[in-house]
């Protein structure tokens, strides 16, 4: 009798063993190495194979260690809810120039079609170091570089606590997902390197980005075009450019940016606070930016602390501008308790567009000063809307 209980019990554990460690997949097993040196790309895309088949949540599982990854590719739909768990870091190969597309942007870390998805933890190193020497140096044949981790139709996703330093160029693209949130971030890379965006939205609703770190050479996060639907909450930012919905209205047929709230950002020593950003072109774009709320941000040194710039024309006359104004109409955005200092004298800028004035604008409870020693100044064109509570500068609505 007990013999038989006791076996019994016996297997029950190895049962329920082997069924929980059948849903982890070690890329080790797979044959990555943890030495940065061998390129673990074909383990990776072995285990997420395998994994994505199961009909039961799987889990891919990087473990510590460095492991070299040229390009990682994972695509769904998958059988049942994806997790690629990262307990150590992918590196990146030095002089890296894009996921094997043949010119323009490449990208790293890829994952497309993948609903039920979960990334938590890690270190993503895009080692961008020399692409940048290569455009800080002026070079023509300088390739675009690589976006290091991009989830692109997607819903259901959730990236947690995922480190990402180095990127060649944006660190992080959400590109037409449903339902994203990603939470507990850091990015990193230097004041100085180009194009080095933290997170860029796009194409997407229901996105939450929760509790960020960002310290870029561009975006801290840049929201794109077909952008509905997006929270972005206690995200410090810092060296870089600050939060930016835009550019918008470059093309002609292009969607608009429709309910974003940016609650309690921090900026220390951005070129740009909470900014509204549409090209200074006549593109017959119907793109619109309407229903943004920015509440309770703190600025530090901050360049440009509050600005809608609709006349945005880099290299001037390039691309059919200047003295063209915006088609893209912007509405129903709120300023509300935005404190700290500029580091000029303008705090508050709007600069809308003569052919479609911006409508609908509230500040309330605006305390931004200047150490300069002269007080701070709000600028109008084409603005209308509405202000209240504390107000310094004085508003220009
Ligand atoms: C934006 O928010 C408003 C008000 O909550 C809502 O009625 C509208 O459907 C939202 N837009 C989108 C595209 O979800």
């Amino acid at each position: 009798m007990a013999p038989c209980i006791v076996s019994c019990v016996v297997l029950m554990l190895l049962c329920c063993m082997r069924l929980s460690a059948a849903a982890v997949y070690n890329v080790g097993s797979f044959g990555a190495r943890p030495d940065g040196r061998t390129d673990a790309s074909e383990a990776l895309a072995a285990a997420w194979s395998v994994a994505c088949r199961s009909t039961e949540p799987a889990t891919v599982l990087v473990p510590n260690g460095q492991f070299l990854v040229s390009h990682a590719a994972f695509a769904g739909p998958c059988s049942g809810r994806m997790t690629v768990q990262i307990d150590g870091t992918l590196v990146a190969p030095s002089g890296y120039t894009g996921g094997g597309s043949s010119g323009g942007e490449g990208e790293w870390i890829v994952f497309d079609h993948v609903d039920g998805l979960t990334v938590s933890g890690g270190t993503l190193d895009g080692s961008g170091e020399s692409l940048w020497a290569c455009k800080a140096a002026g070079h023509d044949g300088c390739p675009d570089g690589a976006t290091s981790m991009k989830v692109l139709n997607s819903r259901d996703v959730m990236i947690s606590g995922v480190k990402s330093v180095n990127s060649e160029l944006y660190h992080v693209v959400i590109d037409g997902c449903e339902g994203v949130t990603v939470q507990d971030s850091r990015i990193v890379a230097p004041e100085s390197s180009p194009n080095t965006d933290g997170i860029h939205v796009q194409s997407s609703s229901a996105v939450t980005i929760t509790g960020a770190s960002i310290q870029t050479g561009d975006d801290c996060i840049s929201v794109g075009p077909g952008t509905s639907n997006l929270r972005v909450e206690h995200v410090s930012c810092g060296p870089g450019h600050g939060i930016s919905i835009g550019s918008l209205g470059k093309e002609s047929e292009e969607r608009g940016v429709e309910n974003v709230t940016v609650s309690g950002a921090t900026f220390v020593g951005t070129e740009n606070g909470l900014r509204i950003k549409t090209w200074g072109r006549a593109a017959r774009s119907s793109a619109y930016v309407r229903g943004v709320v920015f509440e309770h941000a703190l600025m530090r040194d901050v360049s440009n602390p509050i600005i809608i710039d609709q006349n945005y024309c880099p290299n001037d006359g390039g691309h059919g501008c200047p003295h063209q104004s915006s088609d893209v109409q912007i509405s129903g955005v709120t300023y509300t308790d935005i404190q700290g200092s500029s580091a000029s004298q303008v705090a508050v800028k709007f600069d809308c567009s003569a052919s479609k004035p911006c409508s609908g604008l509230g500040l309330q409870d605006i305390k931004l000063t200047f150490d300069g020693g002269k007080p701070t100044e709000a600028t109008c064109q084409h603005a209308d809307g509405t202000a209240s509570g504390v107000l310094v500068p004085p508003s220009c609505l």
